[in-house]
């Protein structure tokens, strides 16, 4: 029985800090997107376009797609002012090309941008 409960509080704990923690995506977002896209994600003036509760509401693979290769969501190729991040690397991954789920952590974060 003890086991039981020690297994549900473990299994309810998960599942609260993944759901509620944006702090990766928050980070990630606000030191290699937010200069152009706003701290935010709600756009720059001039710049570039918002992402919050635009972008942030495409599918995920979408969204992939547009920061990996630059292609947006009808398939037009995002101006090169954007960059396509599968030739580069996140500020403080030492060269590494951006993971699935860190761009993941960006897309939710974007969905509850604070
Ligand atoms: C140097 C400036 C710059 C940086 C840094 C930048 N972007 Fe962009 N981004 C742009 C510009 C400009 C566009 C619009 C290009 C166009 O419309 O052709 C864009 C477009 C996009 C789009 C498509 C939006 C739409 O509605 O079509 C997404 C998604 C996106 N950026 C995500 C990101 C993410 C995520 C990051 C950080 C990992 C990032 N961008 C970093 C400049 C930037």
């Amino acid at each position: 029985m003890k086991l039981v409960i020690v297994m549900l509080g473990l299994c309810c704990y998960s599942a609260l800090a993944s759901a509620g923690d944006n702090s990766k995506g928050k980070e990630l977002f606000q030191t290699n997107c937010a200069a152009c896209h706003g701290e935010h994600g709600e756009g720059k003036h001039g710049v570039a376009p918002r992402l919050a509760g635009d972008a942030s509401r495409w599918s995920l693979k979408l969204f992939e797609r547009a920061v990996l290769s630059g292609v947006d969501d009808n398939g037009r190729k995002l101006k090169l002012m954007m960059p396509h991040w599968q030739n580069g690397s996140f500020k403080g991954d030492n060269g590494n090309a951006p993971s699935k789920e860190e761009i993941a952590a960006i897309h939710q974060y974007l969905k509850h941008p604070r």
